[in-house]
């Protein structure tokens, strides 16, 4: 029984809430506190109870827990030894807001609310340090709805404007012979390539959502003519380089980053680092970098891809037509990125060939 009372004595010296308690109050803390060996899963305290007790976790682990309106469970707070909870139990007598379990078994000293604020009343110091755990709580839990509240707005926001650009490509595709594998593959190609060239992870991810709005501009071209399976006329032709300026039109004063990109990859994802590409005629570095990048990895999925009009070429071969346009069609510093990057690239073309809705899943999946 001794030995009892001195280990609690000893704990509840080394705990920061009772830092203000001389040597005979914390004789008294001992006295009217119990030792209770806790098994895990063991409730100390129950949500929507009146608990009475203030609970020192000595050993083991705990949490403080409640079930949220989806039914899943939301962990507030876990408990490492030297840690309490209850201390509520002596400031009102409200039911209490969480469940506080135990995770790994271990031992509680539990210290009765009453007795407990019969000594805070008459021990200024202990008041003082108490109120200012519980503010330290507060202020912790305030930070933890702050930035959850952060994160489900951006979550919410984030998924608003995917599905807005899953239906923008979507839109564009029903006209197209292009598939949502292509404008996958050509988002998940650019961030590879992005993110390789050293670029910040908020444009990897801009250019990732936006490269697939590459042909948005489709739209806009005539059936006949998107779906030709010869050559172009001429007259054909020029309307067909329309859809660049379409798209750059559809996707005019952006409102975010990603739609920014998107518009600049639309307008100019068919110029040529060599000036001699439309509908601009921009040369080397004036033409912006999401565009050039885009350029690229379009081109070589194209060539590598079945089309009704085309057979696909071997990955290799695409390889050795795109080293040829190196400076010409292609900016010559990208042409090197991707060439010392191809088994990513054989990677991506591997992984996004799928069916439609595992691609998005999967497109999501890789942010
Ligand atoms: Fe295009
Ligand atoms: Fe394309």
């Amino acid at each position: 029984m001794k030995h009892n009372s001195a280990t609690k004595i000893s704990i509840i010296k080394n705990a920061s809430l009772f830092s203000g308690f001389n040597e005979r109050e914390i004789c008294a803390l001992a006295d009217i506190s119990v030792r209770k060996e806790c098994p895990k899963d063991a409730v100390l305290i129950r949500e929507g109870e009146k608990q009475t007790s203030l609970c020192l976790l000595m050993s083991g682990k705990a949490h403080a827990a409640s079930i949220g309106p989806d039914g899943k469970k939301i962990i507030y707070n876990t408990f490492i030894p030297g840690d309490y909870f209850g201390e509520m139990s002596f400031v009102d007598k409200e039911p209490r807001c969480a469940t506080v379990e135990m995770t790994e078994p271990g031992e509680v000293l539990m210290i009765h609310g009453d007795k407990l604020r019969d000594m805070m009343c008459s021990n200024a110091d202990f008041m003082f340090t108490l109120t200012k755990g519980l503010l330290q709580k507060l202020r912790k839990a305030t930070r933890q709805i702050e930035d959850l509240e952060f994160v489900i707005g951006h979550q919410v926001l984030h998924d608003a404007h995917l599905d807005t650009i899953k239906r923008l490509v979507l839109a564009a595709e029903c006209k197209d012979d292009n598939t949502a594998d292509h404008v996958i593959r050509v988002g998940r190609y650019s961030a590879l390539i992005a993110k390789k060239l050293g670029l910040s992870d908020k444009v990897v991810k801009n250019i990732c959502y936006a490269a697939p709005m590459h042909d948005i501009g489709k739209i806009g071209i005539p059936k006949q003519i998107l779906l030709k399976p010869g050559k172009l006329t001429p007259q054909e032709f020029e309307l067909m380089k329309t859809h660049t300026t379409i798209g750059a039109k559809i996707l005019r004063n952006p409102q975010s980053d990603i739609l920014r990109a998107a518009h600049d990859i639309a307008l100019s994802h068919h110029e040529k680092f060599n000036g001699k590409g439309y509908p601009k005629a921009l040369v080397g570095d004036k033409i912006p970098v999401e565009a050039r990048i885009v350029a690229l990895v379009d081109a070589f999925d194209t060539i590598v891809s079945e089309r009704p009009y085309k057979k696909a070429v071997p990955s290799e071969k695409a390889f050795d037509i795109i080293r040829k346009e190196r400076g010409e069609h292609f900016d010559p510093d990208l042409v090197d990125v991707f060439m010392e990057n191809t088994a990513d690239i054989l990677e991506i073309k591997k992984v996004f060939s799928c069916d439609e809705e595992t691609l998005w899943d999967e497109f999501e999946s890789w942010m």
